[in-house]
């Protein structure tokens, strides 16, 4: 056994990776393989539960985002990669933890509230989307995991788990540690039109875009609202591209650039491809791991397969004692 404290997390397929989602959450996953004995998995019955009527893209979408996973570091030697449907075992215990959670809890729990508004255009008053959280519990504690790197938009539902496993170790024993969630600190940065990066807002830059798509993204981007010519002095603690040449210039050269932005002696123009080729550069890495995964589609297949056979181990231990302690 491993003596590293372990954590688990997932994602819903929801195709190729941005940089929003790289930064809000791969980024950490990577860092954290390396410290944690890790699960991290492709949460697709999680989407079904919001996309059921038109699951046809889930699995495309898994696929895009495994390989975007892979790409930029996320390393089959150090974590287990696996896909939630393929272990059945998750869907039997969120059939017993569903047996011991009020309903209350579901009701009350605001990303419930807040995503039945959000996504009007779907009809969410389904018993599946209601138990979104119960199935996630099932996923966390079926690894028996210490912690959840997460976003804070996840807090109440790792919240809601550690109130199951408490009821759980209550009626039945103690069979699973409470997790904790692990949230990172990561930057904030907008879309290429200074709203939320999000695939449905169409403005996010994608890890696969070619270096082409980045360097017109880029020229495209918003920058500080209140500076229209280039004889303006600009204020890079409000713009967009300065948040990026923070995560992708040097520090040397963006303290250049945030004085001559200051000083009217940089223009946007200019500033924009400064960051873009420092960006192009920063994915170059993972662009070539891309390709190598693309070409060779046999190698995420073993990839997954062993995932999932060590997933499905601990899961069928997990199992044995849970029905062993719920006296089936
Ligand atoms: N709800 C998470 C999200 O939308 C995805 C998820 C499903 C998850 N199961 C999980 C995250 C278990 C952490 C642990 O991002
Ligand atoms: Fe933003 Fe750069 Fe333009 Fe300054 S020069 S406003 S930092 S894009």
């Amino acid at each position: 056994m491993s003596s590293k404290k372990r954590i688990v997390s997932g994602m819903r397929p929801t195709g190729s990776i941005h940089l929003g989602n790289f930064h809000g959450a791969l980024a950490n996953w990577i860092k954290m393989q390396n410290e944690y004995e890790a699960f991290y998995f492709v949460a697709d019955w999680h989407a079904l539960t919001s996309e059921y009527e038109n699951p046809a893209n889930i699995l495309q979408n898994s696929h895009d985002m495994l390989i975007d996973w892979l790409a930029s570091g996320l390393d089959p030697e150090k974590a287990t990669i696996f896909i939630q449907s393929q272990i059945k075992e998750h869907a039997e215990l969120y059939l017993l933890l569903s047996m011991i959670t009020p309903t209350t809890w579901l009701e009350r729990n605001p990303t419930y509230k807040e995503q039945i508004l959000a996504l009007s255009n779907k009809d969410l008053s389904t018993f599946g989307f209601l138990g979104y959280p119960v199935l996630q519990a099932a996923d966390i504690i079926m690894y028996k995991a210490n912690a959840v790197p997460v976003g804070v938009d996840q807090i109440p539902h790792v919240e809601i788990t550690r109130e199951i496993v408490r009821r759980f170790n209550r009626l039945y024993g103690k069979v699973f540690p409470e997790p904790q969630a692990a949230l990172a600190q990561s930057p904030k940065i907008l879309g290429i039109d200074r709203q939320k990066m999000s695939k449905s807002y169409n403005n996010a830059i994608y890890l696969s875009d070619t270096p082409e798509n980045i360097t017109k993204k880029a020229a495209a981007m918003v920058t500080d609202p209140q500076r229209s010519r280039k004889t303006d002095p600009g204020s890079p603690s409000i713009c967009n591209v300065y948040e990026f040449h923070k995560l992708y210039t040097p520090k040397s050269v963006r303290n250049n650039i945030e004085e001559d932005c200051k000083k009217a002696k940089i223009g946007c123009v200019e500033c924009k491809k400064i960051m873009s080729a420092n960006l192009i550069e920063f994915l170059a890495p993972s662009m070539e791991k891309r390709e190598y995964y693309l070409s060779n589609p046999n190698i995420l297949k073993d990839i997954i397969q062993s995932g999932n056979k060590k997933a499905q181990a601990v899961a069928s231990a997990t199992m044995e004692e849970v029905r062993a302690a719920v006296k089936l």
